[in-house]
């Protein structure tokens, strides 16, 4: 595959099991052939929105540079820690600001949603919420998202999952999105055309 894929941690903090989740999906990434670039929410500060310092200013330079990367990608991650039940604020605070460029980078770009939590559910609503701003923005995003439950214990040394099949679901679901980012994206070059 000759993707190129941008794998956003939504959390920044020392030890977050999302920033682990997102370098285990990387290294996933790159052995199917295809680029990954990874990288954390806090590599792009953002003030929180204030339609007053965007009409003064413009939209902040690090959700520009956010914005940039997800332009330069076929295909996006996100790894998204849950915050009581829901899409953590600095996450979609980060989706507002990047709306507001145009052209707006989510339209019809590829994603896969993925998250960890030490709870028993993974953080699995954490990403439906997150899943309305981003197809309401006209994302293809992947029908199937992996979560990882009681994450504080789940990973190896080496940053990968202590159970096997487990894995071998990520490994599979990561393939799979690939496969078909890749197809739907050349079927949207062709309608284009
Ligand atoms: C949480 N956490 C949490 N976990 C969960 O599974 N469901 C939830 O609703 C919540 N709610 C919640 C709210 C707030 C404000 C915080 C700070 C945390 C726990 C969360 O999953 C845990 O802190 C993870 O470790 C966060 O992800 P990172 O930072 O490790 O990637």
């Amino acid at each position: 595959a000759s993707m190129h894929v941008f794998v956003l941690s939504g959390s920044s903090r020392t030890g977050s099991v999302n920033a682990r989740l997102a370098a285990l999906v990387a290294g996933l990434v790159v052995r199917t052939g295809a680029t990954a670039e990874p990288a954390l929410l806090g590599d792009f500060p953002m003030p929180l929105y204030d339609g007053d310092l965007e009409a003064d200013e413009g939209v902040p330079p690090g959700a520009l540079a956010l914005r940039e990367r997800i332009e330069a990608a076929q295909a996006v991650v996100i790894a998204s820690p849950e915050y009581n039940a829901s899409v953590p604020g600095p996450v979609k605070n980060a989706v507002d600001w990047v709306s507001r460029v145009r052209p707006q980078p989510f339209k019809d770009k590829q994603v896969l949603l993925v998250s960890a939590s030490p709870s028993m559910v993974g953080g699995n609503r954490g990403l439906w919420a997150l899943r309305v701003p981003l197809e309401h923005l006209g994302a293809r995003v992947y029908p199937d998202m992996f979560s990882l439950a009681a994450a504080h214990q789940e990973f190896t040394e080496d940053g990968a999952l202590a159970d096997r099949g487990l894995g071998e679901r990520l490994a599979s679901t990561v393939g799979s999105f690939l496969d078909l980012a890749e197809a739907d994206t050349r079927y949207l070059c062709l309608q284009r055309r």
